[in-house]
Parts: C-alpha cells; structure tokens; sequence
C-alpha cells in the first residue's frame, strides 16, 4: 500500500507543525536549521523550491502520509542524476509519535518503486551516521546494502560526522 504522495505547498501548515513538535527528536541526525524554514512561511518556501526541483527532473519529494492520510514525515529522492550514473539519493524522517510502525520502511518501499519503474534509474544510495540503527534497520529491509564507511561525511548536528554508504542496484536495468 503506498504510504507516499508527492508534495503540495499546502502541506507547509503540517509540515511545520511536525518540525517545531521534533525539533530535538530530529536535531542529531540533521544538518543545522535555519529556524525560518521551520515556520509555515519557510516550509512554503521549501516546498514550492522542491516543486521547481521536481519539475526541472532533479528530485522526487514526497510527504509520508499515516494510516489516517495525515502528514507525518518527508521523503525525497534528491539529487537524480541522468547520464552514464542514473542515480538518486534517498533521505527520510518520520515523527516521532508514528516512530516504529513500518512507515519509513513502506515509504522506502514506495520510493524504490517509483525510482526503478517510472523514473528507470539503475542505482539508489543513502548514508546513516554509524549510530543510527533505525534508519539502517529500514535500508537493510528495503534491501540497500552498505558498501563503505566515509570519514567526516556529512556536517549533521554542526559536526562533520563519519557516515555508512548504502546502496541498492535496480536488478532490472540494462
Ligand atoms: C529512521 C526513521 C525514519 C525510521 O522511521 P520509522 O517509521 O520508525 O521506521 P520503521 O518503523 O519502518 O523501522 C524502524 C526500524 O528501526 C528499529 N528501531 C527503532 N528504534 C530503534 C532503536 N532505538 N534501536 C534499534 N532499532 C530501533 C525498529 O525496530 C525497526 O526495525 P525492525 O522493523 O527491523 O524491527 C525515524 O526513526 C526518524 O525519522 N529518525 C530521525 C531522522 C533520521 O534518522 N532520518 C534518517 C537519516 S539517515
């Protein structure tokens, strides 16, 4: 059952919500927020340049919706890149207070659908900080499989921090 739709700009008021409820649920698997993108004003602004992103064919985002259709998190497939890659990158969060019913994991299963059907790439990567074992919980499911460990990766929480590389390859592709 696909738990994803794309965006609208009228998912700021939720959006926001969420945000400013998880800020320090969120805050150490994240990179530094400018606190203007975490009002409704700013989360329109995220979401209509994430709209302009999806039409130019750059990025797949998509809201996770509950069993009751609600908002509940984010995923997006950013940065796809056409040519000889024809690879994307996965990124995700869910709400705290929906945390642990399978919803990032189907959200992941929706996105991988899409990215080897539709949208016919032949590789998907993410990265977790070593620590975060849900999420890698949710990649090992989905079927990513890590491949390397990179120092100082990312800068999350203001620290550019060492990160495991996952990917998973479209069996399909020719
Ligand atoms: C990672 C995240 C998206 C998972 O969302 P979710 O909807 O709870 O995910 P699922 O329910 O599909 O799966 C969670 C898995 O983590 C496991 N898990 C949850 N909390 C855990 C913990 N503290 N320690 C170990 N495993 C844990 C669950 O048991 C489940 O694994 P299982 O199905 O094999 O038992 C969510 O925790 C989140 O938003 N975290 C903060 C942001 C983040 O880390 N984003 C990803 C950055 S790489």
């Amino acid at each position: 059952m696909a738990v994803t739709r794309l965006v609208d700009v009228d998912d700021a008021p939720a959006l926001a919500r969420l945000l400013a409820a998880n800020r320090d649920y969120l805050a150490p698997w994240s990179p530094l927020q400018n606190e203007a993108l975490l009002t409704e004003a700013g989360q329109r602004e995220v979401l209509a340049r994430d709209l302009a992103r999806y039409g130019d064919g750059a990025m797949l985002p998509l809201a996770i919706l509950d069993s009751g259709g609600a908002v509940c998190g984010r995923i997006n497939l950013n940065t796809i890149v056409r040519g000889a890659f024809q690879n994307a990158t996965v990124g995700y969060w869910v709400s705290q207070d929906r945390a642990g019913r399978g919803l990032a994991s189907a959200a992941v299963a929706d996105v991988i659908k899409i990215a080897f059907g539709d949208l016919g790439l032949h590789r998907l990567d993410a990265s977790t900080l070593l620590h975060n074992t849900p999420s890698q919980r949710v990649l090992a499911r989905s079927g990513f499989r890590p491949f390397a460990v990179a120092e100082a990766y990312l800068k999350i929480a203001g620290r550019w921090q060492d990160h495991i590389l996952f990917q998973l390859r479209n069996p399909a592709a020719t």
